[in-house]
Parts: structure tokens; sequence; C-alpha cells
């Protein structure tokens, strides 16, 4: 898709569907809807009194070749309540009308801002959001649902210096698109090396720095964690670290560390899943790759920090030499860990990936997991699980979450969720000695790995995939958390 700004007016420009959006309010029909309403001889205006055109969320209302405006169709959302509008919305909207539009076979599109939303943090949005709606899930079909793909499209009324926004949302969905497509890649294609291959390949082009471990430097390396998952898989394992090295690098500036979990395959290993929906467990790298997409970002957007991302790889199966509940395990960094639940395998893996991090010199450290079913019954598929050890550096994290449109939610971890994680015969179990509580006390579970640096956890197990599809955006992997960690290391 082509995207283009365009300081016309809406009433002069020749596309296939003018789109613009409209409040709920006592008259929907306001501002720029006003001018178009003049336009098109009141027709807008007459649709709301029918009570046909509310500005309800997602309402779509669409005219057939509007008499009195050159756009051969006008489609006008609905917004919901002006108050509630948030930068997510707006994202989703862009989507929803680009997913409705393309359906009906249309190439070409023109998306109208409006006040309050015409500056260029906006433009930006929109634009993300016309482009994650282009993904679809048909790779391995042999009718091709994607040949429908809007292929042009224009931003009217987005404020002076809307460009640099529209470059910046071109990379982010772009990187957001690369990550989600490879994370909706089957388990048989997309195995720890076929994981590791394209993170090389992503990494070449890219300009970033790549060593990919085998698991013969794992072990020389003692990830004990990592090689432990993997026994029970006649795949071996990576650990897959890109490196991004600023251009004019300040002494002392913090180095970022970005760990991501990816299991190409959980199948709980020996405590082994249930087969009912075990399909899923091929979204268990998610976190991994969320990392690689950010680092694919950061490698066009170049920030001014060095940025170290360290992905373990691995499946988690239950082969003959697969560990057993009971195992101990020595990981990288020393500490021993009792294995009592061979599906708690995610932060055994983490904690070889955040020590890594650790010794490649990260200062800051935040990592994504689709780590624990709890935080799916504690926030549900609506919000990201935000862990973290020091409040400010958390606090910005969020701040910055809410400004890119993406809903995170704080959650606790302190030493009371440390404390029933202790083993009696190791240094630390994987999994928690009490009740309830299990997202927190995986993440007190990977503390122990930080050391003393300011670090994020991220349990992304609810919001990483798409049951179904969404009006904006298809099925399958979300791509959540890429844009908001792409903004963080940004800031840092
Ligand atoms: N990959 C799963 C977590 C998960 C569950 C992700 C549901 C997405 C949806 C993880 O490895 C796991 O199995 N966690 C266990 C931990 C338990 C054994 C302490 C869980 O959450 O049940
Ligand atoms: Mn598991
Ligand atoms: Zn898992």
């Amino acid at each position: 898709m082509h995207i283009q700004l365009d300081t016309a007016s809406p009433l002069s420009v020749a596309t296939e569907a003018l789109v613009t959006f409209a409040f709920e309010q006592d008259n929907p029909i306001d501002g720029p809807l006003a001018e178009i309403d003049r336009a098109v001889s009141g027709r807008l205006q007459q649709l709301a009194s029918a009570g046909e055109l509310t500005g309800k969320w997602l309402e779509m209302v669409l005219l057939h070749f509007p008499a009195g405006l050159p756009a051969s169709r006008l489609l006008v959302v609905g917004a919901g309540k002006q108050e509630k509008f948030d930068n997510a919305q707006l994202r989703r909207l862009a989507g929803a009308a680009a997913r409705y539009l393309k359906s009906r076979s249309l190439k070409s599109l023109a998306f109208l801002l409006r006040e309050p939303r015409r500056d260029a943090h906006s433009a930006q949005l929109v634009a993300e959001g016309l482009l994650l709606a282009q993904l679809e899930l048909d790779k391995y079909k042999s009718e091709k649902k994607n040949q429908k793909a809007i292929e042009q499209a224009t931003i009217l009324g987005a404020a002076e210096g809307a460009h640099a926004a529209l470059e910046r949302a071109r990379i982010i969905a772009e990187s957001v698109n690369w990550a989600r497509d490879i994370a909706n890649e089957p388990p048989n294609r997309l195995t720890p090396r076929l994981l590791a291959q394209h993170a090389e390949n992503m990494a070449r082009e890219s300009g970033l720095d790549v060593d990919i471990l085998d698991e013969k430097r794992a072990e020389q390396m003692n990830m004990g964690g990592l090689l432990g998952v993997a026994r029970g898989s006649a795949e071996p394992p990576r650990m897959i670290v890109l490196t991004y090295n600023p251009p004019a690098p300040a002494p002392g500036a913090p180095v970022l560390g970005l760990v991501g979990k990816a299991v190409t395959f959980d199948t709980g290993g020996i405590s082994l899943k249930p087969s009912k929906g075990m399909e899923k467990m091929k979204y268990d790298m998610c976190g991994g790759i969320t990392m690689l997409g950010v680092m694919r970002a950061v490698a066009r957007l170049k920030p001014p920090i060095k940025i170290i991302a360290v992905v373990p790889a691995t499946e988690n199966m239950p082969g003959g030499r697969a560990i057993k509940p009971g195992d101990i395990l020595f990981t990288m960094s020393g500490k021993t860990i009792e294995v009592l639940n061979t599906d708690a395998e995610g932060r055994l893996i983490l904690a070889d990936g955040l020590a890594y991090a650790r010794q490649l010199g990260a200062t800051h450290l935040v990592d994504a997991a689709t780590l624990t079913g709890a935080i799916v019954v504690a926030l549900s598929t609506f919000q990201v699980g935000v862990f973290g050890s020091h409040d400010d550096f958390t606090r910005r994290f969020l701040d910055t979450a809410r400004a890119a449109g993406e809903k995170m939610w704080h959650m606790p971890v302190d030493d009371d969720y440390a404390e029933v994680m202790k083993s009696p015969l190791a240094d630390l179990q994987n999994i928690s000695s009490g009740e309830g509580g299990g997202a927190s006390t995986a993440a007190a579970f990977l503390r122990e790995f930080v050391g003393d640096a300011p670090w994020i956890h991220l349990d992304i197990a609810g919001t990483a995939w798409l049951d179904d599809a969404k009006p904006w955006m298809a099925k399958g992997a979300s791509g959540v958390a890429i844009r908001t960690l792409v903004d963080f290391a940004e800031k840092l």
C-alpha cells in the first residue's frame, strides 16, 4: 500500500472512497462533516435524522456515487463518544475502514482527519491502522483473499510536519507485519533453526549485527535452562542475538536488552498439555518475534542508544530425553532450578536469556513472553500484563504504551511472590508452592535473573494473537507491544 499526505480539500479529491468519521453525539453531522454534507445536498443529515448515521463505534455508513463529490464513495465511520476516543481507537477505526473497503474490492481511499485529530501523531496512527489492516492469513490457501488490497491511500487534513510521522508509521507497521507474518507460520515451518534463519536474514537486510548460538555454544555458556527445555525435542535450540549499534553512541548511555520467549511449539513436555486447543501453542514464540520486530524497526529509525535482542528459541516436547518433574537444572547465571512442571518452560529459557543479555552489557531490560495462562484469567485478551522492578521505569513504560495506543496494565511483583518460588532442594523451583497469582509468581521468578538492572516483564499470553478476526485486523498474531517498545527505546 502506498500512502501519501495531501492538503487538498476533501471536496476536490478523486478517490474510490472518501473516508471520515463521526462522533456519537446529539448531531453527529458537525465540523468537517457539515461541509461534506452541504456538498452532498444534506444527505448525511437526512441519514442522521433517520437514525441510520449515529456515530456509534464502527458503524459504517456508505454512500455510493455521492453527487457533489468527485469521490465515487463516501464512507462515514462511527467513532463512538468523543470523550472516550483515544489513540488505540483512531488506529482501529482506520484499519476497520480499510478492511471494509478492501472486502468490497476497492483499491484506493482518502482518509480525512478532523478536529481534534489533525496532528502528526494522528496521521501516524491512521497510517499504521491502514497498513496493519492489510495482512491476511492466506499464505497456505490456494485462493488468495489478499489479491484484494488497498493499493493507494491518501491522508487528508493532517497538520504540518506529518511527513516524518508517516515515514515512522511505515517503518513501524511494516516491522509489525513482518513479525506477524513469521509468527503466523505453522510450527513445522518455524522450528528454532528456521526462526534463527529468518532473524539472520532480517538482520543482514537491516544492517544489524547477528550472532546465533547453536546448542554447542549454549553448552559452553552453561545455558542449562534453554538446553534443559530443548532436551525433549529432536530439533536443536538456538540463542538468537541481534545487536543495533547507534551511529554516535553517547558514553555512559544505557544499553537496552530485549529478551523474548520463543518456544516454537509448547506441548507442555512430560507435563503434557491436553490435546484440545494445543495447536494454539504454535504462538508460544510471539515474545521472541516481538523483539525481532522491534529490532527491524530500530535498525531503520536509528535511535541514539545501543539495543541488544536476545531470543532463546526451542521446542518444548516430551521426547525420551526430555526433562522430568524433579530434575534440577544449572542455569547460566549459576542459579539452580528444580523443575516441578515441565510446562512452566518459558521462565527456564528466559532465565538464560536475561542472564546473557546482562552479560552482553544490557543495563536496562525488557522481556516479552506468552508466559502464563494466569494473565489471561486476570486481564483476558484485552491488556498486556506489565511487571517491573523499578517503579519510575515501569511508569514511563506504561505512559509510552498509552501514547502508542496499546492497552497495558500494571501488575504486582514483589518479595512475597518470590518467596513461594524458592525450592527446598535448589535455589528456585519453576512453579509456585502457594495458591494463585500465577502471572506474578512467574514474574518474580524472572526477576531473580536480572540483577539490579531496571527491568520490565510483559506477559502477552492473552494479547499476542487473535482467535478471531477483528474489524481492523486479521486473526492470528497481533504484533502487540512492538509499537510501544520502539517508542520506549527511542525515549530511553
Ligand atoms: N505457553 C504457556 C502459557 C500460555 C497459556 C500461553 C495459555 C498462552 C495461552 C506456558 O508455557 C505455560 O504452559 N504456562 C503454564 C505455567 C504453569 C504450569 C505454572 C500455565 O500458565 O498453565
Ligand atoms: Mn508451557
Ligand atoms: Zn509456553
